[in-house]
């Protein structure tokens, strides 16, 4: 098995066959590269909602296959999830609150039927780690531990809180991923930071809602790296929880702001704004001492991620920006 480390260069030949449901999406993009870094042989499992542009820089790669269907069919998914699968990064979701609330039939049956189809194919000796989120926690008061009661206020938040408590009852891994930014292969431009950057760049000014409210972020390199991190800690992760982020990027979505602001090419200005508000009230402070313990770290700053949309966003095409609201 090998170590997964902090250097990425690194490239190891190894029997590992990772299955990624929603391998094509923004956090799949970033991974699905690593993983074939580490010479791990990588299947792709997903509808391509938004296209196969994102895999592309990896096509070539030998060891890379891509299936197109549906994690709601269970004999789609059974031609994929064969013995010679040693792991499973489940991925594919609606994802957040906005885009579960257009299509509530649809949320529960990808977030919620599509994770019990897994459960129900996953054999005892197949790995399985799977993308949850903060929005599990709901309004919490205090430091957000692993122990900490949740309380999911939205359709996105209870879907994959009820696919942690099928994915745990496997023996799996459930990753609750901070708030990502960051530029990946497929770009998503509805997330806090990478939503702020574009919205400065347009119009110099913003107007942000429950500015004070505390939040927490993680860059997408860093997130796929987690799932990476998880594959060679197996053994010491499964069955549990992990809240995957570093403290020193919990913060108020103004100090957030602030942040970018500073590294704008122009002025920019914050408007409060009483207007808006997050159905998930992710207001809160989130403890990332467990993984730590392990020895996952993150390493990419919000400067440094800010950098990369400064060189990315003024070039995307129309097309590209209306892709990346990810209204699916
Ligand atoms: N991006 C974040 O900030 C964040 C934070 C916490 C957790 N997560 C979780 O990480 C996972 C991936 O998020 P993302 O940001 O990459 O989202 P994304 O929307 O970019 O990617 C989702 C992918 O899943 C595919 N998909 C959707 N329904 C499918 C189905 N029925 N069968 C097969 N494929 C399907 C889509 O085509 C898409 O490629 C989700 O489970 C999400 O809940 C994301």
């Amino acid at each position: 098995m090998p170590e997964c480390t902090n250097d990425r260069l690194i490239s190891f030949v190894t029997n590992e066959h990772v299955l990624v449901t929603g391998g094509a999406g923004y956090i799949g993009s970033s991974l699905v590269p690593q993983l074939l870094q580490h010479g791990y042989m990588v299947t792709v499992f997903d509808q391509f909602y938004y296209g196969i542009s994102s895999l592309l820089s990896v096509i070539a790669d030998p060891n890379l296959r891509i299936i197109k269907g549906n994690i709601c069919n269970t004999n789609e998914l059974r031609t994929v999830l064969t013995d010679e699968i040693t792991t499973v990064i489940h991925l594919a979701a609606i994802v957040g609150y906005p885009a579960c609330d257009e299509n509530p039939e649809l949320a529960i049956e990808v977030n919620e039927t599509g994770t019990a189809n897994i459960v129900e194919l996953i054999r005892p000796n197949q790995k399985l780690i799977f993308a949850s989120t903060g929005s599990c926690y709901g309004a919490i008061k205090g430091l957000c531990t692993e122990e900490t009661p949740i309380s999911p206020l939205t359709l996105y938040g209870k879907t994959k809180s009820k696919s942690e408590e099928m994915i745990l009852s496997k023996g799996g891994v459930c990753l609750r991923l901070a708030t990502l930014f960051g530029v990946s292969q497929r770009m998503r431009l509805d997330l806090l930071i990478n939503n702020i950057t574009q919205i400065l760049l347009n119009e110099r000014e913003i107007d942000l809602y429950e500015a004070d409210f505390r939040r927490t972020f993680l860059h997408v390199r860093d997130a796929a790296h987690a799932f990476c991190f998880t594959i060679s800690h197996y053994a010491k992760m499964k069955e549990q929880i992990f809240n995957v982020g570093d403290e020193s990027m919990n913060m108020t979505k103004k100090m957030a702001a602030q942040k970018i602001i500073e590294q704008m090419p122009f002025p920019c200005s914050i408007r409060a704004s009483v207007t808006g508000q997050d159905k998930d009230k992710r207001d809160y402070e989130v403890s990332y001492e467990k993984i730590k313990r392990l020895g996952f770290r993150s390493t990419i700053s919000i400067e440094k991620g800010v950098e990369e949309l400064l060189k990315t966003l003024p070039q995307m095409s129309l097309s590209e920006i209306k892709l990346s609201k990810n209204i699916s």
